[in-house]
C-alpha cells in the first residue's frame, strides 16, 4: 500500500511539473529563429521514468511535416525512452536540427526491442543535424550477458544505441554515448555524413560496443572525438567508400578497423579511406584490416592510407589479418579456403609509439590473393618489453622507405 501510493505521488508530481514546463516553453518559442518543436509541448517529461517515445514522435512528426529550417528541442533533464524510429522523408523541410540537451535513457527490457532493431533510429532524411551536447545512455550493462556474437558466427544482434539509416547530408556534433547494448552508433546506407566532437564510453570488456560502425556508405567524416569502449573505436564495413577519419583518441578498445569483411555473400568493396592524426592507447589493435577465411564471394579493399598515428601500449599496432576464423565461429573446412577479399594500395606513413607485444607489424594476407602494393614509410614502433620489435609478413607485396622499426620482413 505504501509503495503504491508513494509511486502515485511521484507520478502526480511529475505530471504537474511537466504541465508547468509546457506553459513555460510556449512563451519561449516566439523568439526562436527557426521553427522550434519542444518535446515538452508534446507531453515529454524529464522524470527519468515516464516513457517519452510517443511525445518525441509527436514532436518529430510535427517538425518533419513542417517546412523550411526546423528544430526539435529536448531540454536538459533525463528522459526515459523506449525504442523509437524518427523517419522521413520530410519533404518540405530544408534542415532538421535534433537538438539534444538532455540525456536519453534506454529501457533495459530486451522484449521491447524487435530482433535486429536499434534503440533509436534516424532514417530517410536529408539535412539532419544532431547536436546539443546531450547524451544517449543505452543502459547496456544488463544486456551484455545476453550477447551471443562472441561465440556464434550468425548471432542475433542486440540493439544498437543510435542507427543512422539511409540519410543524406547529416551532421552530428557534440553528442555523447555511454554503455550501449551493442554499437554506440551505426551509419548505414548514408551519403555525406559528418560527425565531430563526439564522446563515447563503455567498459573495456563490454562485447561488441563499437564506437561508430560504418557500412554501405560514402562520404563519411569522423573528426575530433574521444572513444573509450569494448570493441572497435571505428569500424568500416562492406560497400563503403570515401571515408576520412582524423583526430580520434581511441582506447581502451580494439582500434580502428576495416572489417570484418567477407562474412556474407555479395559484399561491396571498400576503397578511398584516409585515417590520420589519431592517438591510440591500451587498445588490442591499432590500425587493422580483417577478412574472414572462406568468404562466400569476392570483393576488394583498395586505396587505404594511414598517416601520423601515435600508438601507446597497443597490442597489434599494424595488422592485416586475412585468416580471421576464430575457433568457436569456424569449422575445419572454413580454414582450408583462403579469403577471397583482395587488398591493394595500402599506405602506412609516420606511425610510431609503443607496441604491447613484440610483434608490432603483422601483414598476414590471403594465400589465394596476395596483398598488392603495401607501402610502409617512417614506422617507429618499440616493444614495451624492451627487446626489439618484430614483423611478420605472408603473401604480402610490400615496399619500405624511411626509418623502419621493426625491420622489414621480406
Ligand atoms: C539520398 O540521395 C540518393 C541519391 O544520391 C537518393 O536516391 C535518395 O533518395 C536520397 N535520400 C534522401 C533521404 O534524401
Ligand atoms: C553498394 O551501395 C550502392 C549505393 O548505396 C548500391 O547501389 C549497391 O547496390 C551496393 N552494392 C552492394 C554489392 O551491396
Ligand atoms: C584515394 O583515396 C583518397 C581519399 O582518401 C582520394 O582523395 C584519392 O582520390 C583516391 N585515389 C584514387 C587513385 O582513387
Ligand atoms: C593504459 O594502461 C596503463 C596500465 O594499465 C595505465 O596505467 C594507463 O593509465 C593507461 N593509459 C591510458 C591513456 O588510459
Ligand atoms: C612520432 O611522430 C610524431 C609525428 O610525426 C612526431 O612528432 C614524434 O616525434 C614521433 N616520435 C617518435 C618516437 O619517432
Amino acid at each position: 500500500m505504501w509503495q503504491g501510493s508513494g509511486k502515485f505521488f511521484i507520478q502526480l508530481a511529475s505530471v504537474l511539473l511537466c504541465a508547468f514546463e509546457v506553459a513555460a516553453t510556449a512563451r519561449r518559442l516566439v523568439v526562436s529563429p527557426t521553427t522550434t518543436f519542444d518535446v515538452r509541448s508534446y507531453g515529454a517529461c524529464a522524470d527519468g521514468i515516464t516513457d517519452n517515445s510517443q511525445a518525441f514522435l509527436g514532436a518529430w512528426n510535427a517538425a518533419c511535416s513542417s517546412s523550411g529550417d526546423v528544430m526539435l528541442f529536448i531540454p536538459a533533464g533525463t528522459y526515459f525512452l523506449n525504442p523509437v524510429k524518427f523517419t522521413g522523408p520530410c519533404s518540405n523541410v530544408n534542415t532538421l536540427t535534433f537538438y539534444l540537451k538532455g540525456k536519453l535513457k534506454a529501457s533495459t527490457d530486451l522484449r521491447l526491442y524487435d530482433k535486429g532493431d536499434e534503440w533509436i533510429q534516424f532514417g530517410h532524411v536529408k539535412g539532419l543535424t544532431l547536436t546539443g551536447g546531450g547524451k544517449f545512455d543505452g543502459q547496456g550493462s544488463a544486456a551484455w550477458a545476453y550477447n551471443q556474437c562472441p561465440t556464434k558466427k550468425y548471432c542475433h544482434i542486440l540493439p544498437v544505441s543510435v542507427k543512422f539509416m539511409s540519410l543524406n547530408d547529416t551532421i552530428v556534433y557534440g553528442i555523447k554515448s555511454v554503455n550501449p547494448k551493442f554499437f554506440h552508433f551505426a551509419v548505414l546506407g548514408c551519403q555525406n555524413f559528418r560527425a565531430s566532437k563526439m564522446y563515447m564510453k563503455a567498459p573495456e570488456d563490454s562485447p561488441n560496443t563499437d564506437g561508430i560502425h560504418i557500412t554501405r556508405s560514402s562520404g563519411v567524416v569522423i573528426h575530433d572525438s574521444i572513444i573509450k569502449t569494448g570493441d572497435d573505436c571505428v569500424s568500416i564495413g562492406q560497400n563503403t567508400t570515401n571515408v576520412f577519419i582524423s583526430e580520434i583518441t581511441c582506447g581502451p578498445g580494439h582500434g580502428i578497423s576495416i572489417g570484418s569483411l567477407g562474412k556474407y555473400p555479395d559484399e561491396g568493396d571498400v576503397r578511398d579511406i584516409l585515417i590520420r592524426d589519431c592517438y591510440m592507447s591500451n587498445t588490442t589493435n591499432g590500425v587493422r584490416i580483417k577478412t574472414w577465411q572462406n568468404s562466400p564471394s569476392s570483393s576488394s579493399v583498395t586505396n587505404i592510407t594511414y598517416e601520423n598515428i601515435q600508438m601507446s601500449n597497443v597490442g597489434n599496432p599494424i595488422i592485416i589479418d586475412q585468416t580471421y576464423c576464430p575457433d568457436n565461429l569456424c569449422d575445419r573446412d572454413d580454414r582450408k579456403v583462403p579469403s577471397r577479399v583482395s587488398i591493394s594500395d595500402v599506405r602506412y606513413k609516420a606511425i610510431n609509439g609503443t607496441s604491447a607485444s613484440p610483434l608490432a607489424v603483422t601483414l598476414n594476407c590471403s594465400p589465394g590473393i596476395p596483398c598488392q602494393n603495401i607501402n610502409l614509410e617512417n614506422i617507429q614502433l618499440n616493444y614495451v618489453g624492451g627487446e626489439p620489435s618484430t614483423a611478420f609478413c605472408a603473401f604480402a607485396r610490400t615496399r619500405f622507405s624511411g626509418p623502419m622499426l621493426p625491420l622489414p620482413c621480406n
